[in-house]
């Protein structure tokens, strides 16, 4: 047995930060892991392996599109599908091996096996109890079933299964035009899979901007996927080898079905909070099953936190991670601090989607009066010397006094332009602040400054 002042509860990327920086603040602490591998789903089943192979395929899109267009003439290069599984795997074996290389650098004790937590200040792990001042509780989030749909990791799979399909499927229908969703239509479709998602609501991407997820819809019909949108699906029947995948559509109640050869079940994710002994324990659980903190990432019991996807709030890598450092800062004594009001969103398709701060919808409703400042990717040098002019920046600032209040793109490295609002945004920025700075020219951010420029006076280009 071991004593800790931390022990943390999962070592994806909530837990793997909090343990990090737990131990940078002085503190001795080690980090319980039952996968083979650190980093969680993110790492090992999520945000990286779904990169790989949209990275990858985005190469082959571009090969097979916009090559020739650019001079570079030959053959398109052909899916050797066993090699891009490969490659993923090196690219999830780079950044697992990774944490376990910070783990050893910052001296962190990584417990291998399954937690759970006997008493308060004890962790056990196998058949050890350890000691610990304060647990921090990081077990993050499974794939929701759905009512009639059996998920076997075959013919009807989660992003887990569909990061490693045997063979690309002719026909693959997804449920749930959600960020999973999209993210792996989009990389089937561009290995040629007909690709037909079928959506509860009337919108894909439905807590996204109205007029981005419009526009996304139509780039990505172009791209060659099928949007069924207003049809709830009851169930999906099996056979050996294909699936029938049945719904309603809301606007006349009608049945219909659809074949696939694959069916990926992408219907959001609820938190894990089984089997750690927390109903034993007493610790508070939502009705919606995400373990209960303050505004400190405490429960209801002396030393235990929780943070990430087992709580309230988005489930995002980043805002675990945030939420990660700030609970050991929090237990080292220190002030830890989350901005929930500058916590971005990215979709990793082509082009890209990323959004941080207010939909116009939610200032609608809120009575906010707002100005929105528009700039299309049409009207920047780089973007159409890349084949990437699809997509537009939209800021959204108050009508008075110009603060920003959101932003929302879709366009080329959509998620990596986000953060100079956000940046701007955590300073209390005003549109005219980001119009009023100087951006490199021929640069996608210079459609970020456009967008600014379009709050006030007007953009230059457009
Ligand atoms: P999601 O919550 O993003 O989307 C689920 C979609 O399924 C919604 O549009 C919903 O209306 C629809 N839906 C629900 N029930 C349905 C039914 N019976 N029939 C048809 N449609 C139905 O969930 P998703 O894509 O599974 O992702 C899970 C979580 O993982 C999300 O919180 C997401 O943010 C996170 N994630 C984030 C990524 C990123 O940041 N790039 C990548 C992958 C996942």
């Amino acid at each position: 047995m071991a004593s800790y002042d931390v022990i943390v509860i999962g070592s994806g990327p909530g837990g793997y930060v909090a343990a990090i920086r737990a131990s940078q603040l002085g503190l001795k602490t080690a980090c319980v892991e039952g996968r083979e591998t650190l980093g969680g789903t993110c790492l090992n089943v999520g945000c990286i392996p779904s990169k790989a192979l949209l990275h990858a395929t985005h190469q082959l899109h571009e090969a097979e599109h916009n090559f020739a267009k650019m001079g570079l003439k030959g053959k398109s290069p052909s899916v050797d599908w066993d090699q891009m599984q490969t490659y993923k795997g090196e690219t999830i074996e780079t950044n697992t091996k990774g944490i376990e290389f910070l783990f050893k650098k910052n001296k962190i004790d990584w417990l291998k096996g399954w937690g759970s937590i006997p008493e308060k200040g004890k962790v056990k792990v196998g058949d050890e109890v350890h000691e610990a001042k304060n647990i921090i509780i990081a077990t993050g989030s499974d794939v929701a079933t759905l009512k009639g749909v059996e998920i076997d990791e075959k013919i009807v799979v989660s992003s887990t299964g569909a990061l490693s399909l045997p063979k690309i499927p002719k026909k693959m229908v997804v449920i749930g035009a959600g960020v999973i969703g999209l993210e792996m239509g989009s990389v089937y479709a561009r290995l040629g899979t007909e690709v037909t998602v079928v959506e509860y609501l009337d919108k894909i991407t439905p807590t996204m901007d109205g007029e981005v997820s419009k526009n996304f819809q139509k780039i990505l019909q172009k791209q060659g996927l099928t949007f069924v949108l207003g049809a709830a699906v009851s169930g999906v029947e099996t056979m050996k080898t294909k699936a029938k995948v049945s719904y309603t559509l809301k606007k006349d109640d009608s049945e219909e079905v659809l074949d696939a050869d694959v069916v990926l079940v992408s219907t959001g994710r609820k938190p894990v909070t089984e089997g750690l002994g927390l109903k034993e324990l007493g610790v508070e659980i939502t009705e919606r099953g995400f373990v209960k903190t303050d505004g400190h990432w405490k429960t209801n019991i002396d030393g235990i936190y929780a943070i990430g996807d087992a709580t309230e709030g988005p489930m995002l890598a980043h805002k675990a991670e945030d939420e990660g450092m700030a609970a050991a800062e929090a237990i080292a004594g220190k002030a830890g601090h989350v901005n929930y009001d500058v916590i971005p969103s990215v979709i990793y398709t082509h082009p890209e989607v990323a959004a941080v701060g207010k939909t116009e919808e939610e200032l609608k409703d809120a009575g906010h009066s707002y100005k929105v400042g528009k700039f299309s990717f049409m009207g920047n040098g780089r973007a159409k010397a890349n084949f990437a002019a699809d997509g537009f920046v939209k800021i959204l600032a108050d009508k008075d006094t110009d603060r920003i209040l959101g932003a929302h793109i879709i366009g080329p490295m959509a998620g990596d332009l986000i953060h100079e609002i956000c940046v701007a945004m955590e300073f209390g920025a005003a549109a005219e602040d980001v119009a009023l700075t100087c951006h490199a020219h021929p640069t996608y951010s210079e459609a970020v400054r456009e967008a600014a420029l379009a709050c006030g006076d007007g953009p230059i280009h457009m």
